[in-house]
């Protein structure tokens, strides 16, 4: 339990500060350093007139716990660490957000990094993140084998894995069925009569662009008895609004002109959509455009984007579900929570009659 600070932060010159001790407050408060550390660990058992004057002491003294010998001392870090793969991407920040706002109700901060599709990077995260003694890890993992998370089953770390399917029963999971989502898209594009798509994708290190290429090529399977269609994939090297708008050009040039273009991911979308207005190239007259993840500004363009829907906000709170059930649950087994798709048609691919 952390008082509410009144008035600025005290002033504290670095070379002179002496850190305040517990024992600086019990003698403020005129109680023992054993109901300072009650207040602090279990509030709960102290009385209400007792533990307000040892908070008022805490607030005077300007005292903060010490997290790191509060835990060698066998306390809890009521810490989460959460590591996605682009924090700049506000699906990634969505999700954190669904999970921060379930965990905080229990008590937990949260830690978030960002890999940026780096294996070391991500290596250096969850090593920080054991060092602060996180209760448990919520990940985004890059490479496709989790060897990178073994340390953190070996110790015993409970750990779910975001927008990201585990192996076998090895750790908890939520993901959003990304062929599924590839296969709506697509198929959208087809039924509104293109048959020349060109689909922008990242790169195939990622699950996610994996995936959803698996569903676009169902798709035009699906269709191909009742009409041919060519999808032609236009690879990025990452997943991003400059990447998107750099890829016009490709897509300008390309012969024939398609008449749709699909995206992995909303942000190369926002790119598309830039690079062909300084083209001059209307949307969806010229060009119909698709996107991935639904995210926020996606519905504000004009014309509003097309976007396959990923509920990012409840994959949040579901992860946290699970760790908290891992973290509480003596009988915890490892499941997937699995969501479904869902294609948003707006004004970037279809044109109401
Ligand atoms: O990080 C790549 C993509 O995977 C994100 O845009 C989001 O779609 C995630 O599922």
């Amino acid at each position: 339990m952390s008082p509410k600070r009144s008035g600025p932060t005290p002033k504290v010159d670095p070379k002179t500060w002496v850190p305040v001790t517990i024992r600086d407050v019990a003698k403020v408060a005129h109680v023992s350093t054993g109901t300072v550390s009650n207040v602090l660990n279990r509030p709960d058992i102290v009385a209400e007139s007792t533990r307000q004057r040892v908070l008022d002491a805490v607030e005077s003294t300007g005292f903060i716990r010490n997290t790191q010998a509060y835990q060698l001392r066998g306390g809890r870090s009521h810490t989460v660490g959460v590591v996605v793969l682009d924090v700049s991407n506000p699906f990634f920040t969505e999700m954190f957000r669904g999970a921060e706002s379930r965990l905080q109700s229990e008590g937990y901060v949260l830690m978030l990094g960002s890999t940026d599709d780096s294996i070391e990077r991500e290596a250096n995260f969850v090593r920080a993140m054991e060092e602060h003694r996180v209760e448990g890890v919520l990940i985004t993992p890059v490479a496709a084998d989790l060897v990178s998370l073994s340390g953190l089953k070996t110790r015993g770390v409970p750990t779910v894995l975001l927008d990201r399917k585990a192996t076998a029963d090895e750790f908890c999971s939520v993901t959003v069925d990304d062929v599924r989502g590839g296969e709506l898209a697509a198929r959208h594009l087809f039924e509104t009569g293109h048959a020349e798509v060109v689909f922008v994708n990242g790169p195939t290190t990622i699950r996610q662009c994996r995936d959803r290429r698996q569903g676009v090529r169902k798709a035009v399977r699906a269709v191909a008895k009742a009409k041919k269609v060519e999808v032609t994939e236009l690879s990025v090297g990452a997943l991003t609004v400059r990447n998107g708008e750099e890829a016009v050009d490709r897509i300008l040039a390309m012969s024939p002109r398609p008449t749709a273009v699909m995206c992995a991911n909303d942000l190369l979308a926002l790119g598309v959509l830039r690079g062909l207005a300084a083209h001059g190239v209307r949307v969806p007259d010229d060009l119909a455009v698709v996107g991935y993840d639904d995210l926020i500004f996606g519905s504000m363009l004009s014309p509003a984007l097309t976007s396959v829907r990923q509920p990012a906000l409840e994959l949040g709170v579901a992860a946290a579900e699970l760790l908290l059930d891992e973290v509480r649950n003596p009988d915890h087994r490892h499941r997937e929570v699995r969501f479904e798709p869902e294609l948003m048609v707006r004004a970037s691919s279809f044109k109401s009659s």
